[in-house]
């Protein structure tokens, strides 16, 4: 998709369709003033007919436009007539790209950045609108026949005053980054097992570092990990004839000395749950549970394209969790990479053995900060739905940095405890722990097995079992929360000064 930025009037644009914005009780965005002079009062008149209320994602496409160049309008209600908060400017975005999915509107112009949104710029807006507009056209049609898809729009222009010139273009190349990362970790989600294997991973990764040459990337094979002993990874990849891959992403952009941030992402191509193998219903979507690796790859494509002044190292586990005869079995003992001993209560818990063993792996970078982001428990469906992801950590700082830039992305997270108390239920009879903790609070236990591995650095855990992907008849990859990262580390390269 190409984006520019168009300063020039209204009217002389040549482009398949037109959007603008109409507020409620009949008021006219400035842009939908300019176009209603220019078309003899046509958009008045639709609003004042009442075909347009002007409610927060209502539309109106007018397809003939008398004595005009212009070819198509499309009005898009954005409520009241006041700052909208970045949830309904999103929604309002989301219900005009919508409504442009129509084969002949291939370049369009989007003249919603004057909306006044709460504490956004207009770079923010910008960048804003690419993201979503590149959300809403994206289709997997990568193994279909027919690749004809819903939306043919190649081309989008926003409009903005002179003065602002520099902040939409900067807002330009951010949303361009983002859009190309989400857009990264949700072809490898919505690719099946099969397909997206461990090594497919890792090529996929060595591909992206020959894009970008500030990207270094290693794959460490099964013997490397084994001489590092990384027992707890290797027993989940022993189950799978596919052998497991540690994908290694080096970006360093930053001060030559400053400490990394590190990401971690759970890249399980495909979870049966092994021996205690899991329903049927629905074990496709059990596809998705590399999305976290994948959001690693897609973020990291992001920060490599804005070229972001920062040092970043992503780690990505990879292996699938089957039921072969060399399988992990219920009650067997590992040895992890810290040394800590984990009795496998249940083999499904498989996510937190691949991120224990990173977890250690990653204190070798004396890190600022590890973020790991995982599709690790159902429970966090059944606490916190599809809205947010969950997080958890042991510093308040990072947590509440990552908060922010989840409302500011639009990609947001909610915090849940990770107390002390919890730790009881991970206690073992035969090792150092148990790797389930019982029914109660499963979410919460899974990041407290986690916290046991993460004590020598700064650590958050995003549990996106619940955002990663969409289920039933819009069953896809969301590319989430390579959104909430990008802007965490955009945030970064604003506040930090070393
Ligand atoms: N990948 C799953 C978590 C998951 C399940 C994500 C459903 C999204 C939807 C993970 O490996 C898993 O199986 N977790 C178990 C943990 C349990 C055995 C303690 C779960 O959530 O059932
Ligand atoms: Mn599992
Ligand atoms: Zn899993």
């Amino acid at each position: 998709m190409n984006y520019s930025i168009e300063t020039a009037p209204l009217e002389e644009l040549q482009c398949d369709c037109i959007i603008v914005g109409v507020y409620q009780d009949q008021q006219l965005s400035p842009s939908a003033i300019a176009l209603n002079n220019s078309t003899n009062g046509l958009i008045g008149n639709i609003v004042n007919r009442g075909d347009l209320s002007g409610k927060n994602g209502e539309t109106v496409l007018i397809n003939a436009i008398p004595n005009s160049k212009i070819e198509r309008i499309l009005l898009v209600g954005l409520g009241e007539n006041a700052a909208l908060s970045g949830k309904d400017y999103k929604k309002a975005l989301l219900a005009a790209v919508n409504s442009l999915k129509k084969p002949q509107i291939k370049t369009v112009v989007c003249c919603l950045a004057e909306c006044e949104v709460t504490a956004r710029d207009w770079q923010w807006k910008a960048s804003h609108i690419i993201e979503v507009f590149n959300d809403a056209v994206y289709q997997f049609t990568e193994l279909k026949s027919d690749k004809e898809t819903e939306s043919k729009i190649e081309k989008i222009s926003i409009t903005a005053p002179e003065t602002e010139r520099i902040a939409v273009e900067s807002g330009l190349l951010q949303g361009k980054a983002i859009a190309e990362g989400m857009n990264l970790a949700k072809q490898l989600g919505d690719l099946p097992g099969n397909l997206c294997t461990p090594s497919y991973l890792a090529e996929q990764a060595i591909k992206l570092g020959q894009t970008y040459s500030s990207i270094e990337v290693n794959i460490l094979e099964e013997a490397g990990m084994a001489d590092l002993g990384m027992g707890a990874l290797l027993s989940v990849s022993r189950g799978s004839r596919q052998p497991a891959k540690f994908i290694i992403l080096d970006y360093q952009c930053g001060e030559k000395n400053a400490k990394p941030i590190v990401l971690v992402g759970k890249g399980l191509t495909f979870d049966a749950g092994g021996i205690s193998l899991k329903q049927a219903p629905g074990m496709d979507e059990m596809k998705y549970d590399m999305c976290g690796g994948a959001a690693v790859l897609g973020t990291l494509l992001a920060a490599a394209q804005m070229q972001l002044p920062l040092n970043i190292i992503g780690l990505i586990p990879s292996s699938e969790n089957m039921p072969d005869g060399d399988a992990n079995k219920p009650g067997d003992i590992l040895t992890s990479m810290s040394g800590q001993t984990i009795e496998v209560l249940n083999t499904d818990a498989e996510g937190r053995l691949l991120l224990c063993d990173t977890l250690t792996y990653a204190e070798r970078y004396n890190p600022d900060v590890v973020i790991d982001l995982a599709t690790l428990t159902g429970a966090c469906l059944v606490a916190l739905g599809r809205i947010p992801s969950g997080l958890l950590g042991n510093d308040d700082a990072l947590c509440n940095d990552l908060t922010a830039a989840g409302e500011c992305a639009n990609d947001t997270v909610w915090r849940l405890p990770l107390w002390e108390e919890y730790q009881e239920q991970l206690k073992s009879n035969f090792a150092d722990l148990a790797n389930v903790g019982g029914k109660d609070g499963g979410t919460i236990t899974a990041a407290c097995f986690l916290s046991k591995f993460a004590e020598k650095f700064r650590w958050a855990h995003l549990d996106i079992a619940g955002t990663a992907w969409r289920t039933g008849q819009t069953k896809g990859s969301t590319g989430r929360p390579v959104p909430l990262l990008s802007q965490y580390l955009i945030n970064r390269t604003l506040t930090d000064k070393s």
